[in-house]
């Protein structure tokens, strides 16, 4: 479910090319480095891919092993497609005496995937931090940049549903209009008849 075959790697192609060229003049306006035009290649498109890198390290004149070496040290760069939501769940001492292994439990049982591991509908991803610094809400979770503390498994189930009904809306929404537009061109018939 979640490793990825080599069809499913990103490539050159996937990528909006657009967004690159940008990413590539801010750099250049800014006097940017490796390590910020690499987060900025992340932020924009929620990981880096090896092509990516490549090209980067052209047009922007900076060795390729350089730029392997950032990407490669530091555990804010993904290698993968994660998620539109990723769920951190903290594992440092203070959440592990609270309770996170139920949290993570829950995830896996709910969600089907483990640490490292994204849903194949690519909703969310699971990964393990190793402590945030706010240890006196443990058990903590972080989902994208939203913070929740003191959690359940329960209130979890709760906010994994909102993120859920959030990526919902815009399919129901556009069903509902075109429903709404029928019943509207209905009415006006009916009217028309009358008349
Ligand atoms: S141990 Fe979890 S926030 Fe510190």
């Amino acid at each position: 479910m979640n490793e990825m075959n080599d069809q499913e790697k990103p490539h050159m192609s996937d990528i909006d090319k657009t967004k690159i060229e940008k990413i590539i003049r801010d750099y250049m306006e800014n006097d940017g480095n490796a390590l910020t035009i690499l987060q900025s290649v992340q932020e924009t498109f929620g990981y880096l891919s090896f092509e990516v890198v490549e090209h980067l390290s052209e047009e922007i004149g900076i060795p390729l092993g350089k730029m392997y070496g950032i990407a490669t040290f530091y555990a804010q760069f993904k290698f993968h497609q994660r998620g539109k939501y990723i769920i951190q769940i903290c594992d440092g001492t203070a959440c592990h005496v609270k309770g996170s292994m139920l949290l993570e439990e829950f995830i896996t049982n709910e969600l089907g995937i483990r640490p490292a591991e994204t849903t194949t509908d690519k909703l969310f991803s699971l990964e393990k931090v190793s402590c945030f610094g706010c240890c006196a809400i443990a058990p903590v979770v972080f989902i994208n940049k939203d913070v929740y503390g003191n959690l359940t498994p329960a209130k979890l189930r709760r906010i994994l549903n909102k993120y859920r009904k959030m990526s919902i809306p815009m399919k129901k929404n556009r069903k509902v209009k075109k429903s709404k537009k029928v019943k509207k061109s209905k009415k006006v018939k009916k009217v028309k008849k009358v008349k």
